[in-house]
């Protein structure tokens, strides 16, 4: 009896110290959090520092008004030059002359439309647009966003000096997750330090892959006066071979916030950002005047059978699968075995572009039907492969389910 006893005694611990891991899992409240890609609309890549309450609040409106949040867009975040100063006691204090009822009622009137509440700040001292940062004060911030009512946080790298960057990112986790409300976090580390590697583990559920986006198609380049770099939808889209392994429900790689419809390229070269991000499961957060959007613009952006392939439960990221010169097949798997196939044009003429069925892990012989995702049409049942004709910076974004 006595060696029976102190045999269990061992495991019967281990079993306790696994159970009380599990329960503590259970019970932090960032899990289950982005278990689709997140959806929604940011105000950098058309306002930049020109925000105020009365902006966010006629975009809330406009994200009910356009469909938008029909369509899945849930978030309205406000990126940088929300905050001013910290007072006395090291809190932060909010612009007062663009947001005169501050930031909780802010959040109370997303919230009102049935939307949930971003706001932005930084793992350094100070914010890209020089605005005080979060460094040592991140559980003081954290309270703070909770008590505003805050569901996403996109959380900066400007002015973090020597710091350990998944150091940083676990500690504001820590924080967000020790103020009790389920707050998403959005790494904005633009893949410096590989955030893609650690990213899962320190709980976040998104990390930018790249720098910056920019309102153009094409590679990167240099800005006018030498300095680096302008990235165009194919700088970024390049990046992003090799990352997918990495993403899946709850953690995502992030190429940016989108450009659709900010003007700087063609309604073709928009449906194909769109189509891509889709196809890499990205998060889609819309970062145009949803005030002022041509009917061409909402039709790309509200595209549910585009954005079903992008929210697919599966949450795998679709690769690159055929690259022959400017001609390329991106291909996702999707939950029920299907998969959503974008041909990509990237030269300055029209090209027939094909794909075969081993290229998507299917064998030749299978007889499999297409459905073109923005022609809203089925193509018929093909067998082997698919071929069509894509304009110049097109996509033909199919799925072929066997
Ligand atoms: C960085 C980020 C951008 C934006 C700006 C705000 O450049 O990468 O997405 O948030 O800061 O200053």
């Amino acid at each position: 009896m006595k060696t029976n006893r102190s045999l269990f005694a061992i495991p019967f611990c281990v079993l306790l110290f696994v159970a009380g891991l599990a329960a503590q899992e259970k019970t932090t409240p960032s899990a289950n959090l982005a278990l689709t890609p997140p959806m929604g609309w940011n105000s950098w890549n058309k306002f930049a520092c020109n925000v105020s309450e009365d902006l966010i609040k006629g975009m809330a409106d406009a994200v009910v008004k356009s469909g938008m949040k029909d369509a899945g867009y849930v978030y309205v975040n406000i990126d940088d030059c929300w905050q001013v100063s910290r007072d006395a006691s090291a809190n932060i204090v909010v612009d007062a002359k663009h947001f005169p009822h501050g930031m909780k009622a802010v959040g109370d009137y997303i919230h009102s439309l049935g939307l949930k509440f971003g706001v932005y700040s930084d793992a350094g001292s100070h914010t890209c647009a020089k605005r005080p940062g979060g460094l040592g004060h991140e559980y003081q911030d954290a309270i703070q966003y909770a008590a505003w009512g805050v569901d996403y946080l996109k959380y900066d790298w400007c002015d973090a000096t020597t710091q350990d960057a998944k150091a940083s990112y676990a500690n504001i986790r820590a924080a967000l997750d020790a103020s009790g409300r389920a707050i998403v976090l959005s790494i904005c580390e633009w893949g410096t330090a590989k955030p893609w590697l650690w990213g899962k583990e320190v709980g976040g559920n998104l990390w930018r892959t790249t720098g910056d986006i920019n309102d153009r198609w094409g590679g990167q380049e240099k800005w006018p006066d030498g300095s680096c770099c302008s990235n165009g939808v194919l700088a970024i889209l390049d990046l992003q071979v090799g990352l997918q392994s990495y993403a899946g429900p709850g953690h995502w790689n992030d190429p940016d916030m989108l450009e659709v419809g900010n003007g700087g390229m063609t309604d073709t070269e928009y449906r194909s950002h769109f189509s891509l991000w889709a196809i890499l499961a990205a998060p889609l957060i819309a970062g145009n005047d949803l005030q002022s959007m041509r009917p061409e613009i909402h039709d790309i952006l509200t595209n549910k059978e585009v954005i079903a392939v992008d929210q697919d439960a599966l949450g795998r990221e679709g690769e690159r699968v055929v690259k022959n010169g400017d001609l390329e097949v991106w291909a996702k798997q999707l939950k029920d075995g299907s998969r959503a196939v974008l041909l990509l044009n990237r030269g300055g003429a029209e090209q027939q572009i094909s794909v075969n069925w081993e290229d998507l892990g299917y064998p030749s012989n299978f007889g499999a039907s297409v459905r073109d995702l923005w022609q809203h049409k089925d193509l018929g049942k093909f067998t082997g492969k698919f071929a069509a004709a894509v304009a110049s910076h097109g996509v033909v974004m199919v799925t072929v389910k066997p």
